[in-house]
Parts: structure tokens; sequence; C-alpha cells
């Protein structure tokens, strides 16, 4: 499988190291294809979560899909992608994510556009200026024993943002530790209690005056004294380092206390796709605007996932959502697209005008929008 790996995606082909393996689920979350016992195409499912509506919904993040060279247009993928699917639904793991190399492949099995990955440059001299923590915060580096409780807090400063990742165990252990070669990870604390956590990694500098550039892992606290605190971390590499590349919502703390030009959008452009495994219970696992109470009478095209297809009633009333086989079919819409709904990146008018959206009259685009609409979904992993 890392041969595989490193075939598909590497400049240059590295022996296998654990640390460094973004793919490394149990195996029993990994599908390959064979030919005569030879492995010829792989992809892997992470146990993660996203929050919508102030819910978790339990999500597999795909991930690592490679097919060898000569197996390539044979349709491996697809039927990988396919028997995914499968493990998803019946795992209870109601929506899947992925960061797209190919959107062709993806789009066809109906993962759409779904949401952002924000990322941004920081001028580290700009962020030597922050202003000090006004409490005493200390940080020090993680420690394996502070996993469930670095998971416990990203979930809480996570739970109101819609697609941020809720970690599982492996994936946590990832992302939130340090580890010697890969990451370093710091944790905050503030009396003895867990308020925020940093992961870092280096990488080549943009010239000879920069001898490395930062990467921001992870990022996230409590409260703004924590924040500080971690992002001083971060300031302190420089001027060895003189950029670091994180991935922040345009609405975080950072653009309003920093200069214009100190935080700069990178690599503008780049989108998650998800889509719905099981569309009445991702409608199920997520919450709702109280104040929402619509019903839409949908026509869901699935041709990959046909246990989600044909004409569907979506209730939405007191946070609660459901979507019922039968009804009028007034709606036509393919997953994908009502995913990109769900998820809240997509204006359901915007959809109806490109021709996304059939049969809806205003009044149901107006439903979508009040059903969906809100702030942009946006997720800082990369898997
Ligand atoms: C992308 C990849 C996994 C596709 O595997 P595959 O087994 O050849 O894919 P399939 O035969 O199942 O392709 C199904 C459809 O996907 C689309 N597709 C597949 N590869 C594509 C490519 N490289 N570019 C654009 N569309 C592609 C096509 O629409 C294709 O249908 P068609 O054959 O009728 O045109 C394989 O090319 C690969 O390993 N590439 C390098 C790694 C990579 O990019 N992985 C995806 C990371 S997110």
């Amino acid at each position: 499988m890392h041969q595989l790996s490193q075939q598909a995606f590497a400049a240059r082909p590295a022996p296998y190291d654990d640390e460094l393996d973004r793919t490394a689920v149990p195996l029993e979350r990994r599908l390959v294809a064979t030919d005569g016992g030879t492995i010829v195409g792989k992809l892997v499912i992470w146990e993660l979560g996203q929050w919508f509506g102030g819910r978790r919904v339990p999500m597999g993040g795909i991930s690592g899909v490679a097919v060898a060279p000569a197996y390539r247009g044979r349709r491996v993928a697809s039927s990988l992608l396919d028997d995914a699917l499968t493990a998803m639904r019946e795992r209870g793991e109601v929506l899947s994510t992925l960061y797209p190399m190919n959107h062709t492949l993806y789009r066809r099995h109906g993962w759409e556009v779904a949401g952002a990955y924000p990322e941004h440059d920081i001028d580290l001299r700009a962020l030597t200026d922050l202003p000090k923590p006004t409490r005493q915060v200390t940080v020090r580096e993680s420690v394996e024993a502070d996993l469930p409780a670095l998971r416990a807090l990203n979930d809480e400063v996570s739970r109101e943002v819609p697609g941020n990742v809720s970690y599982g165990p492996e994936f946590a252990a990832r992302r939130l530790l340090g580890h010697p070669g890969a990451q370093e990870g710091y944790v905050a604390e503030v009396d003895g209690v867990l308020t925020g956590a940093l992961t870092l990694g280096h990488g080549d500098g943009h010239d000879e005056r920069e001898l490395y550039t930062l990467s921001v892992r992870n990022l996230f606290a409590a409260d703004l004294d924590s924040e500080l605190a971690l992002l001083r971390v971060v300031a302190a590499h420089y001027p060895v380092a003189r950029t670091a590349r994180l991935v922040t919502s345009v609405s975080s703390a950072l653009p309003l206390l920093l200069g214009e030009r100190d935080l700069r959008p990178a690599g503008a452009g780049w989108c998650w796709m998800a889509r719905l495994v099981d569309a009445p219970g991702a409608i199920r696992a997520r919450g709702f605007a109280p104040e929402v109470d619509v019903e839409i009478h949908l026509d869901l095209i699935d041709p990959t996932a046909p246990w989600n297809a044909g004409p569907h009633v979506l209730r939405v009333k007191d946070g609660e959502g459901q979507l019922e086989p039968g009804g009028r079919g007034d709606v036509l819409i393919d997953i994908g697209r009502l995913t990109s709904l769900y998820t809240g990146w997509a204006d359901p008018r915007r959809l109806a005008h490109a021709g996304l959206i059939g049969g809806a009259e205003e009044s149901d685009l107006a439903a979508l929008d009040r059903t969906f609409g809100g702030r942009t979904p946006w997720a800082r992993d990369f898997f």
C-alpha cells in the first residue's frame, strides 16, 4: 500500500515511516483492489465526525485513493468508492468528506464541493507584535496522556463551527500530538486546565534568508489569552522562519488583531468535497436553527447509492430534520448538490440558475436557503 501511495503522490519515493503516513488507519478501515495477490488500488476511511448545526455528524474521511498506473482507467477507483459507500453506510457514517485531487472521479460518485479549506500565510514579524496574554498561560510540549482532554477541547471549540472536524482516536493522535521528525505539539494550560493546542511542522524556506517555513497543522484555544500564548510560540521562530502557513476562518480573531497585509490568503480556492452516504440518516444527525419550519418535496438522483434515490419529503421543525421516502418529488436534485446545500456551502438560487436543481419554485428555494444557509463551512484538516 505504501509503494502504491509513493507511486501516486510522492516526488521522491521514501521508505515507510508510520509517523509520516497520512493514511495509517486500522487495517479494517482500508480497502484494497488486488490482481492475483498484488495490491493495484487502495483507499482508506478515517473515523471522523463533522459539526453541522451544533451536532456531530458521523463522517467517513476518504484519503489516499491510488491506483497503479497500469491499472488506471479500468474502474478500479470506481469500484473502491462503491465499496467504501457500502462500508460507511454499514458503520453508520452518514456523511463522507474528502480533499480531491480529481473532482471528476468523485463527482461521478456523488461527492460535491461542500466547504472551504482557507489556507493563509502569516508574516511572523507581525505576530511578534501581538498583545501579550493578560493572564498566566503555561505552554508546554504535549504528551500522549493529553489526548482525551485535547479531543474534548477540540470538540468544544469546533461544535458551533460548521464543517469543522471531530476526531476519532487515531486521527486525533496524528493531528494533536507531536511526532519527533514530523511535527511539534504544544498545549496551553490555565490553572492546570488544558485550554489550547498547537501542532507545527517545518517546510522548505523561500530563499537563503529563511532557513525554513512553518506550517501550523492545528491551532485552537478556548480563550483569547491561550490563543495568544500559542501564537507567541509560532512568532518565536522569527526570523529563522519568516512565514507560517495556517488554515483559519476569515472570521477568526487573527484578522482582527493583525494588519490586513500580514495574513494573506494562500492557495486560495481549494475546497473539500462531501457526500451524503445515508441521506435520511444525515438529515437526522445534523442540527437546524430552531425557527426553521419547512416541508420540501424532493426527488433525489443517486445512481451510485440507490438507497437514497427517489421522491422524499424533507421536514424540519424545532431544530430537528427528517427525510422520508414519498411525496410529490417537486424539486429534482442529485445527491452531490443536496450535499453542498446540506453543509451550507451552496446557495440554492445559484444552483437553480446554473440548472443544477430542477423544478424548484421560488418558495422551495427560499425554504432550502432558510434550512441550510448560514456561515460558510470550513475545515482545517487535510487527509
Ligand atoms: C485518480 C485515480 C485514483 C483514478 O483511478 P482509476 O481506477 O483510473 O479510475 P476509474 O477508472 O474508476 O475512473 C472513473 C472515472 O473517473 C474519472 N477519472 C479517473 N481518472 C481521472 C483523471 N486522472 N483525470 C480526470 N478524470 C479522471 C473519469 O471520468 C473516469 O471515467 P471514464 O474512464 O469513463 O472517463 C488514479 O488515476 C490515480 O491513482 N491517480 C494518482 C493519484 C490520485 O490522483 N488520486 C486521487 C487523489 S484525491
